[in-house]
């Protein structure tokens, strides 16, 4: 058997990593500005995180959700804690697009609807309603496309006011930064706005936060550069910094009924002893005002950049568009420079490091961009 071919590689195996830096079995080192999809939050294998799973492993690794799990308990509370949500809920799976599938029967239970409003070029996933919900018919398969899901533009309050106002939909699905569509930033007060519409229909919010959340905008959640509350927000990615672990923060408006939702693996000793670990790093190194320092400080270095069509983005979630195809200049960061990076259609550079970088990890960026545009 070998494993089933569905993603293009690059030519490169990691064998270690440390903060925001990776080796190669040969030996090379990298800097890594893209952090595995935005899923290292705290950078690569800190002592700390290390040590926790390691005790964890050597006391118990598993065991189902039919007995008390109390690391359960202390994710919930320093995450509502740090995060500004100590009065909602957690429900804890494994992934990103799990976190969204739960959100979304969890709105659909309550209101007892079924339509729900995205918006386009949208990523939530690659379940049945999370894929649904994502703008990209080339991941969508027949058995996924028979969900009730309206695609609407980007930040068009008009359009989704005419289609709440129906009141049929369950829920609004929106990211707290659109990553993998371009990183879009919500404008101001459209979500304040979006929520009273949801409120008076009694459709719910849903806050994908899980590439926009746990410290990468420079806030906890991306959201919380606007005043709303949302009525549901996923997280993931960042939650782990590597460990596979998802989140549903719901709010005191939901009422638990056993068997509503549940998993197997969600919630498992090590998955708690490494979401709380990087809980304790974020706080303990200040790592939400580290990305919003770092993360102003890499936008005002790119202004300058030769070709740059428009900087997007707060804190380490940063997109850069230049006025031509950046395939060629991807690949020269990563084998010329040994600058890992991520990329949102065929012009934009995208950038989501560790957020415990510097800046002159920023510096070591800028000036490696810098020389491959001088003699493009
Ligand atoms: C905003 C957003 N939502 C959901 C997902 C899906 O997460 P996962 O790959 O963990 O299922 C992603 C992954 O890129 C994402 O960026």
């Amino acid at each position: 058997m070998k494993p089933f071919d569905v993603y293009p590689l690059f030519d490169i195996e990691p064998v270690k990593a440390i903060g925001s830096r990776i080796l190669d079995n040969e030996g090379n080192q990298y800097l890594d500005f893209y952090g595995g999809h935005a899923v290292i939050s705290i950078g690569h294998s800190h002592p700390k995180y290390v040590k926790a799973i390691t005790d964890q492993l050597n006391k118990i690794a598993f065991y189902s959700n039919s007995v008390i799990i109390s690391l359960q308990q202390e994710v919930a509370e320093k995450l509502g804690r740090l995060s500004g949500y100590p009065e909602y809920n957690l429900f804890l799976c494994n992934s990103g697009a799990e976190a969204n599938e739960n959100a979304l029967k969890l709105a659909s239970f309550t209101n007892q609807r079924s339509k729900v409003i995205a918006f386009k070029e949208a990523f939530h996933g690659r379940t049945s309603g999370a894929v649904a919900c994502t703008d990209n018919p080339s991941i969508i398969a027949p058995f996924n496309a028979n969900h009730q899901v309206e695609f609407i533009d980007r930040f068009d309050l008009n359009a989704a006011k005419a289609s709440i106002e129906k009141g049929d939909v369950t829920a609004v699905i929106i990211e707290g930064i659109q990553g993998v569509g371009g990183i879009y930033v919500p404008e101001p007060g459209f979500l304040e706005e979006l929520h009273a519409i949801c409120k008076q229909h009694g459709t719910f919010l849903i806050l994908d936060e899980i590439q926009s959340g746990y410290g990468r905008s420079g806030k906890f959640f991306a959201h919380q550069y606007s005043s709303v509350r949302p009525d549901i927000i996923t997280v993931a990615k960042g939650m782990g910094s590597g460990f596979p672990i998802g989140g549903v923060l719901i709010s005191p408006v939901f009422e638990a009924k056993f068997g509503m939702l549940g998993t197997t693996f969600g919630g498992n000793h090590l998955a708690c002893a490494a979401a709380k670990a990087v809980l304790d790093v974020i706080e303990d190194e200040n790592l939400v005002n580290n990305a919003a320092a770092v993360g102003e400080y890499l936008i005002e270095r790119s202004k300058n950049l030769k070709g740059l069509k428009e900087t997007r983005g707060i804190g380490l979630m940063v997109g850069l568009e230049f006025d031509f195809d950046i395939t060629q200049l991807r690949k020269d960061l990563l084998f010329k420079h040994k600058i890992f990076t991520g990329y949102s259609g065929k012009k934009t550079l995208r950038l989501l490091p560790p957020l415990s970088i510097n800046k002159n990890d920023v510096d070591t960026l800028i000036n490696a961009l810098e020389e491959i545009l001088s003699i493009q």
